[in-house]
């Protein structure tokens, strides 16, 4: 059976054997000339197989990654090399317009945000892309990509609705423009434009569904700001804004997420998940354009109280790789991109309350950036059978009904529709020099068959175990897959290697640069470097008889370059660095590289912690007058009717992100005997309530409440005295908008409903704030969303240079305090951490096993931690379920002072502290990337107008 499968596969990549020339079976009924509107340019075109960039054929082969969820430009070449180390040749990336308009009518879009960079990092690695820049993203982030001020804005969101049509204009022209300019007519990387995403959704009344006059103005912006690369659409395989229908896009593509986003099962895929529908579908969907997948399932989100990625990882796994990608790959798919290959961090409150910072997403690249999961390993092999093989790229499924082209019944070139089926091939080649390598490799025990064409006389030149004879003129051979290697060269100068799938993990195929140093994408001839390594090899370069080779290492390593040295090679330096090595007859070159990691971080335990009350605004004489009045007696959001007599909402008053507080002023009358308090947060949020300094109660929440309903019994009151009532709300981010009519982006954030008894509604006037100035954000650096409306963040508290020397000493967030309030912790800590090597670090929350302790998980208390002033991490003591908290290099200095601070918030009224907090290095990488550049950070500075 295997052998079987062993020769359809390779039929499949159209690499010569026996049986090739039987031809692809062509579609029933397609058209000869696909309809196409007029193209805007002539570099990117397309047919009903595939792309074409400058007339060649391109597998859009594409890794979605977000350069928003890593602060770091520095880093973003590292994960494009990543990316194309896996043998992919595109990023499909979203804008989060949230982040770049947080004020209406402000646009921004440098520093951190700033796309050039992105988009020089993407032509450095030879990587294409493919824009997606909304104005609806969904994307896991807050509002859905959305900027809470929307919520102001009346009508329907993604439908004909001047008012929020002309909402997104400014972002549109913005960041469409900043687009144009790097699309491949300027010399870009961006070959595709995506408007819109997973338009499809909507509430029953909303008709038409979706709405075609919305998406022309959509497109008709981005049109208009200079994009003219083909438009592809997002949908859900009904055909919405095909070829031929209104409003429609240039290239029809779907998404699929076959196993859905619970990871509380993960040894279970749901019945029927495999689509074996796929062609036709598409077929009668748009049979003139290319059978693509905008987003494929890359792994999962999992929302706060879930099951953490590591179980994510069990559930979207290298075995789902195995079977779904595969079964894509029957479909002939040629743009395929996967949704996410690097997830990130929701940083800063990007994120949407469903979510928690992490959003490793069980993707291939972890969270922290390392690509030790086998889930990387196998996407590499796949990638590089299919982009290897020209022949794909206008390949057509076989018969739909029937599977089997061939002379004989017993071959099946619709391949890989189950896990049992391992055996895989990948075809490695290259052409410097003479020689062309085929790396076939299968799971250990199995038996396969391969047969070469005209392959002449065979020799095993490595290992035994290997039958070699001849059949209708073809070379076959015949083995047992074992760990052992085997090296057969044949007389057409083919060599084989011959491997178990986990050796295969260790081999790349490196693309070697054109002259002026650029990758080509694309790829299909481009001259490679094929070398066994370890973890990753990210570079390969030649010039004369000296090669380079750039790569990370995080063990000894034994480096064999099995094809593409120069067959006299005088110098082979592994990063930069001239090494000793021998090369074989045939022009193998070997050498290897040592590992003697030395590395260590301060505990912090040891650091020198200070301290300040984040509540000062409970205690006597706390001055609100520069504080908000909320004083509007309507809200400007259309989804609520409120019922207090004030609009308590922050996005009203420009309150965008992170906690929000409240002062409710009102004289006792000695009648009040309890409170009543509705507030909402978003998934998971909690709200806490004080009279005068003392602690009246919280709603602590849970996973899913993102509302909570609390009576508060309150002691006495003095009648005829003035009392003050804070009521802190964590807000949570706004939700996504994915279904139209339903405006969910606008559910409100803040205090919905209040009764004071023995008192009207209108006894009490409040006061309002979150992040200092609202939409006029301090934080030009770090973004509008990064800081919320905590005292210390008001005062800047979090940045690097805060006055810490004036606060108390303090054993930090392990000491903890003894009553329901809102500590706020910082120390400095110094790094020094040696040039060249990748460690990754993150912080790591560890519980209490004695239950009902204060840092047990039982007690209610939410952590936010900050590093040179970017918010990386909500811990949620009592939701959970992510303890250990990554953040970058560039976020963090290797080499000299961070300033780390903590906000610790107990919603129990007898403290919280926590039980154990480490910075744990994850690994440990000898890696030739070379230097980070810091992301830009702006310090600290008395602030005017704070309070
Ligand atoms: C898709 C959507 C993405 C993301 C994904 C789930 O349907 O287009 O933006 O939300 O689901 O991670």
């Amino acid at each position: 059976m295997h052998s079987l499968r062993a020769l359809s596969t390779i039929l499949f990549a159209g690499f010569a054997v026996q049986t090739a020339g039987l031809g692809f079976i062509s579609k029933p009924g397609m058209q000869v000339k696909p309809y196409k509107r007029e193209l805007l340019q002539d570099i990117v075109t397309w047919d009903e197989h595939s792309i074409f960039v400058h007339g060649e054929r391109v597998l859009f082969y594409s890794g979605e990654f977000h350069p928003f969820r890593l602060p770091v430009p520095g880093l973003w070449l590292d994960v494009f090399q990543k990316i194309r180390a896996l043998g992919y040749t595109g990023v499909s990336f979203y804008v989060d317009w949230a982040l770049l308009e947080g004020k209406p009518g402000s646009f921004s879009a440098e520093g951190i945000f700033a796309f050039e960079p992105f988009f020089e990092a993407a032509s450095k690695a030879g990587i294409y892309l493919l824009a997606r820049p909304g104005p609806y993203i969904n994307a896991e982030v807050s509002g859905g990509g959305f900027p809470g001020w929307l919520q102001r804005v009346p009508g329907i969101f993604r439908n004909p609705n001047p008012a929020f049509e002309n909402a997104t204009d400014l972002y549109a022209k913005s960041i469409g423009e900043i687009i144009a300019r790097a699309q491949i007519t300027n010399g870009g990387p961006v070959i595709l434009f995506q408007p819109e995403n997973e338009y499809y959704d909507c509430l029953d009344w909303v008709d038409p569904c979706p709405n075609p006059i919305y998406m022309q103005y959509v497109e008709d912006q981005f049109r208009d700001a200079g994009i003219v690369v083909p438009y592809i659409v997002n949908d859900n395989n009904e055909g919405n804004f095909a070829p031929g229908t209104k409003a429609a896009t240039d290239i029809y593509g779907i998404d699929n997420y076959p196993l859905g986003f619970d990871c509380g099962s993960p040894y279970t895929w749901p019945a029927n998940a495999l689509a074996t529908y796929l062609t036709e579908t598409h077929l009668e969907n748009s049979p003139t354009t290319p059978f693509s997948y905008i987003e494929f399932q890359g792994g999962s989100f999992d929302p706060w109280g879930g099951w953490g990625f590591q179980q994510c990882l069990e559930l979207v796994g290298y075995q789902f790789e195995r079977v779904f990608y595969k079964n894509n790959f029957a479909s002939a798919v040629t743009i395929f991109s996967i949704y996410m290959t690097y997830g990130g961090t929701n940083w800063g409150n990007l994120g949407h309350p469903g979510g928690y910072t992490s959003y490793d997403y069980a993707a291939v690249i972890k969270e922290n950036l390392m690509v030790d999961r086998e889930k990387y390993s196998e996407a590499k092999l796949e990638a590089n059978f299919v982009v290897a093989s020209p022949a794909y790229l206008t390949s057509v499924p076989a018969n739909l009904s029937n599977t089997s082209y061939t002379t004989t019944s017993r071959l099946s070139v619709t391949p890989l529709l189950d896990d049992e089926s391992d055996t895989k091939f990948y075809v490695l080649r290259q052409s410097y020099g003479s020689k062309t390598i085929l790396i076939v490799y299968g799971g250990e025990g199995e038996q396969h068959e391969l047969a070469v064409s005209n392959g002449g006389e065979g020799t095993l030149s490595e290992g035994d175990g290997v039958q070699m004879g001849k059949r209708n003129g073809a070379t076959v051979l015949n083995w047992s897959t074992s760990s052992s290697r085997r090296v057969v060269q044949l007389g057409c100068g083919l060599t084989i290697y011959i491997l178990d799938r986990n050796s295969a993990y260790n081999y790349w195929v490196l693309k070697l640069p054109n002259e002026n140093g650029l990758y080509a994408p694309s790829g299909q001839e481009a001259s490679t470097v094929i070398v066994k390594a370890g973890y990753l090899m990210r570079n390969a370069t030649i010039s004369g008889d000296t090669l380079n080779l750039v790569g990370d290492f995080n063990a000894t390593t034994d480096i064999e370059v099995v094809g593409g040295a120069p067959n006299n090679l005088a110098t082979l330096n592994v990063n930069g660095q001239a090494s000793e090595f021998t090369q074989d007859e045939y022009g193998v070159a070997s050498t290897s590289v040592s590992f003697n990691p030395d590395i260590s971080v301060p505990s912090l335990s040891s650091l020198d912690w200070k301290y300040i009350d984040s509540l000062p605004e409970i205690k006597p004489g706390y001055d609100d007058s520069l504080w908000r009045n909320a004083d509007l007696t309507q809200s400007y959001n259309d989804k609520i009717n409120i019922t207090t007599p004030v609009s308590l909402l922050g996005a009203d008053y420009g309150f965008l992100t992170g906690t929000l507080l409240f002062r409710g002023h009102f004289t006792a009358n000695g009648n009040e005997e309890d409170i009543f308090l509705e507030t909402q947060g978003g998934s998971a949020f909690g709200s806490s309530v004080w009279i005068g300094d003392t602690y009246v109660g919280s709603w602590a929440g849970y996973d899913a409440a993102a509302n909570g309903n609390d009576t508060y019994t309150l002691p006495n009151l003095q009648s005829g005295s003035e009392y003050v009532i804070t009521v802190v709300v964590d807000q949570q981010g706004m939700d996504e908008n994915y279904v139209v009519g339903e405006n969910e982006m606008k559910s409100p954030r803040g205090i919905l409903r209040y009764r004071l008894s023995g008192h009207a509604a209108s006894d009490v006037t409040w006061k309002i704030t979150g992040n200092l100035h609202g939409e006029d954000y301090e934080d030009k650096t770090r973004g509008p969303l990064n800081e919320g409306g905590l005292y210390a963040e008001r005062q800047g508290y979090h940045l690097p240079g805060a006055p810490i020397d004036s606060w108390s000493s303090s054993g930090g967030p392990t000491e903890g305090i003894d009553s329901a309030g809102i500590a706020f912790y910082g120390a400095e800590l110094e790094l020094d951490l040696p040039s060249g090597w990748d460690v990754p670090l993150s912080f790591t929350f560890v519980n209490s096993t004695s239950a009902n302790a204060p840092g047990s998980s039982a007690y209610a208390y939410h952590v936010q931690l900050y590093v040179n002033g970017f918010q990386y991490g909500k811990y949620k003591n009592h939701i959970g379920p992510q303890t250990s908290f990554p953040v970058p290099q560039g976020i963090w200095d290797y080499h000299g002072t961070n300033y780390i601070a903590f906000a610790l918030w107990s919603l129990e009224a007898d403290g919280a502290k926590v039980e154990g907090l480490e910075l744990t290095v994850n690994g440990t990488i000898l890696s030739g990337y070379g230097d980070i550049p810091m992301a830009p950070m702006s310090n600290w500075e008395q602030r005017q107008g704070a309070y």
